[in-house]
C-alpha cells in the first residue's frame, strides 16, 4: 500500500542524514504550546540516532515572508525536541550556508543539529534549484519525515530529493498507510463524519469518502448548504450559493451509492457569535431568518452518537459547530466523545479543528490515530498526489 523506500532498509551508521520533519507548531511568547509533532517525529530520530547517524533536522514554521524573523525562529522547539529525546540537540542560526556547513562538518555519529527555518530563505516555497542543493549538499541521504507538509513542492520536502537518495520517515509511512488504508479496506460499519465551516473545502473528500463509507454524518457550518439544497431554508446560517448544485451531486451520490447521509435535525441558532449569545434550540425546518445555525441540536447529537457507536471505522474531520465558544461546543464534544468511547473501533482523527477539540476535551489519547497532517491528510484522502511523497524512490 505504501510504495516508497523507508528509512528502515538503509545503512545510515556513519552519513549524514538531512530528515525534514514538520514541526510547525504553535508558539506562544517563545514557548511552544502543544509539542504533538514533535512527539510524532521522535521514532524516526531515534531510529536514525540509534543506528549512529548524523542527523541534522530541518523544518519550517508557520508562514514568514523568506527571510529571518525570530517570531518565527525554530530555537524553542530545539529545547522541546531536546526534553523529549533526552539528547543534546545542537542548533545553528542557519539553514544552507557557512555556519551550517561548519555545524555539520563537526557533527559525530549519532549526533543531532537542528538548523533554522527553512522558510527564512526565499528559495524554500519557491523550491529554488539552487537553495536545494545548497541545503542537500549538507548531507548524503534524505528523509523525509514531513507528512503535514508533504503537499507542498517546496525545496526540502522536494527539491532536495533531485540529489539525494530519498526515503520516507516512519511517521510519514505510518499516516500514508492509516489514512489509505481506511479508505482501501475498513473493517464495516464504516462511518466518516465531517464539519467545519465550508463544503467546498471538503468537497473532494466528501466525493471519495462517498465510494467508501457506509454512513456519513455532516454537521457544522457545511451542512447548511446541502440543505439548502435539499430545499431548507436555512435563515442567516453560512450557505455556499456557488455549492448548492454540487452538493445536489453529492446527495444524489450518497444515494446511488447506497451511503447512509446523516444530516442534522435540530440546531443551536443564535443571532450573533458571541460567548453570552442568546441561544435557542429548533428543528431544521425551523431556524429563524435571522438567526444563524452554530451547533448541532440535542435530537442530532442521539442520532450522531446512535451511528457512531456501531461503527467498527471511524473517521472524524471537523467540528460540529463553533466550539471554541461555550455557548456552541457540545456537538463537537458529543462528536468527539461517541468517536473516544467506541472501543471497538479503529478510529482516525485528521485535520487541526479536529485534533484541537480532541486535545480540548482531553480525548487524544483514546483515538486509535490521530493525523499529524491538516491540509495533507485532506489531499491525500481526496485522491491528489502529494509532492512531498511522489519525490521519495519507489520501494
Ligand atoms: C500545516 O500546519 O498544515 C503544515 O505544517 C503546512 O503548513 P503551511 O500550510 O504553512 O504550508
Amino acid at each position: 500500500m505504501f510504495k516508497k523506500k523507508t528509512v528502515k532498509g538503509v545503512d545510515v551508521r556513519g552519513r549524514r542524514v538531512l530528515v525534514r520533519v514538520d514541526f510547525n507548531v504553535p508558539l506562544s511568547e517563545g514557548s511552544v504550546t502543544d509539542d504533538t509533532r514533535v512527539r510524532a517525529a521522535l521514532p524516526t530520530i531515534r531510529y536514525l540516532v540509534d543506528h549512529g547517524a548524523r542527523v541534522i533536522i530541518a523544518s519550517h514554521l508557520g508562514r514568514p515572508s523568506g527571510e529571518p524573523d525570530p517570531r518565527f525562529s525554530l530555537r524553542p522547539v530545539r529545547r522541546v525536541l531536546q526534553r523529549l529525546i533526552g539528547r543534546n540537540v545542537v542548533f545553528v542560526d542557519d539553514i544552507a550556508g557557512s555556519d551550517a556547513r561548519e555545524a555539520v562538518e563537526r557533527m559525530v555519529d549519532g549526533e543531532i543539529l537542528m538548523l533554522e527555518n527553512v522558510r527564512f530563505d526565499p528559495g524554500e516555497k519557491a523550491n529554488d534549484p539552487g537553495f536545494a542543493a545548497k541545503l542537500a549538499s549538507l548531507a548524503d541521504i534524505y528523509v523525509d519525515d514531513a507528512f503535514g507538509a508533504a503537499h507542498r513542492a517546496h525545496a526540502s520536502t522536494v527539491g532536495v530529493a533531485d540529489h539525494l537518495p530519498a526515503y520516507a520517515g516512519l511517521l510519514l509511512a505510518r499516516e500514508v498507510e492509516t489514512l489509505s488504508g481506511m479508505l482501501l479496506d475498513p473493517e464495516r460499519p464504516f462511518v466518516a463524519i465531517l464539519g467545519g465551516s465550508k463544503v467546498s473545502d471538503k468537497f473532494g473528500v466528501i466525493d471519495r469518502l462517498l465510494e467508501s463509507v457506509d454512513t456519513l454524518i455532516i454537521g457544522g457550518g457545511m451542512c447548511f448548504t446541502l440543505l439548502v439544497a435539499k430545499g431548507v431554508d436555512v435563515g442567516k446560517s453560512l450557505v455556499e450559493d456557488e455549492w448548492v448544485e454540487p452538493a445536489k451531486e453529492m446527495l444524489a451520490k450518497a444515494a446511488d451509492n447506497d451511503v447512509d447521509l446523516l444530516l442534522p435535525v435540530d440546531f443551536i441558532v443564535a443571532e450573533e457569535i458571541t460567548e453570552d449569545a442568546d441561544t435557542s434550540i429548533v428543528g431544521r425546518e425551523e431556524i429563524p431568518a435571522d438567526m444563524m445555525g452554530l451547533d448541532i441540536g440535542p435530537t442530532t447529537v442521539e442520532l450522531f452518537k446512535g451511528a457512531i457507536s456501531s461503527a467498527r471505522t471511524v473517521f472524524w474531520n471537523g467540528p460540529m459547530g463553533v466550539f471554541e465558544l461555550t455557548p456552541f461546543e457540545t456537538g463537537t464534544r458529543a462528536v468527539a466523545s461517541a468517536v473516544a468511547r467506541n472501543s471497538r473501533a479503529v478510529s482516525v482523527v485528521g485535520g487541526g479543528d479536529s485534533v484541537g477539540a480532541l486535545k480540548k476535551f482531553g480525548l487524544e489519547e483514546r483515538i486509535t490515530f490521530v493525523s499529524t497532517g491538516g491540509g495533507a491528510s485532506m489531499k491525500l484522502l481526496e485522491g491528489s498526489v502529494l509532492p512531498g511523497i511522489e519525490a521519495l524512490l519507489d520501494a
